[in-house]
């Protein structure tokens, strides 16, 4: 936790959104704490939600928030990039996205040579270059992110040993657990060994990397 960019791996229902949501609620009571922009990919009834949260504000659209800047926002699910770019162009401030497999297949990951002007996925930027990134208003700042996903060995190879921190929770494919190994976020000597220790965690119980 804290700045940088904190990764949340495990299957569905491993407790990632519930111990990130513990994390921003922890976080954002920080003195100087950052902006949080919160996406929101929807909540099963009953269950924690964002909402939750202190001092949360809920907005449709990322243009809303110029209008009505507030320190923790939530967006809805449907645009995850915009908010990355919003978290981008104010600067100071920490993306947080459950669910990140949307923003990684939904556009070009990395720009093309021949077409520099698009730029990369905000998401790649920020995991990239947050620590230093331009704001709107021209000024370096620090940006960093809490992000989830239950498919680590979808990853892009090109963000490994860019993450400060990682939390490792149940895992039960062969290729998850092969690519958490091989990335070092667990001690265990060998890959199935390591499909074996996460396979066994219960529903909140996570690994922290590094120790
Ligand atoms: N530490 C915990 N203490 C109590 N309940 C927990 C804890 N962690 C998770 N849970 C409960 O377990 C269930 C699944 O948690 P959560 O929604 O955070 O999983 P997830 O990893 O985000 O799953 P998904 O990939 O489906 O979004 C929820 O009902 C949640 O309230
Ligand atoms: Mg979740």
């Amino acid at each position: 936790m804290g700045s940088g960019v904190t990764l949340y791996l495990g299957a569905p229902g491993a407790g990632k959104s519930f111990l990130m949501r513990e994390h921003v609620a922890k976080l954002a009571a920080l003195p100087d704490a950052p902006v949080f922009f919160i996406v929101n990919h929807g909540e099963k009834p009953g269950e924690p939600s964002w909402a939750d949260l202190p001092g949360a504000d809920f907005f449709s659209t990322t243009a809303e928030w110029w209008g009505r800047p507030s320190a923790v926002a939530v967006f809805p699910g449907d645009n995850p990039l915009a908010v990355a770019r919003l978290t981008l162009d104010v600067g100071t401030a920490v993306l947080v996205d459950d669910e990140i497999d949307l923003a990684l297949g939904s556009c070009r990951w990395r720009a093309r040579p021949d077409h520099p002007e698009d730029g990369d996925s905000p998401l790649r930027t920020i995991v990239k270059r947050g620590r230093h990134a331009r704001n709107k208003a021209g000024y370096v700042t620090e940006v960093g992110a809490l992000i989830a996903t239950h498919r680590p060995a979808n990853l892009p190879t090109d963000l490994s040993g860019l993450f400060s921190r990682v939390y490792v929770g149940r895992l039960v494919s062969f290729n998850d657990a092969d690519r958490v190994y091989r990335e070092g976020w667990i001690s265990a000597p060998n890959a199935a060994a390591a499909k074996a220790q996460l396979e066994a965690f219960e529903p909140g119980a996570f690994s922290v990397w590094p120790i």
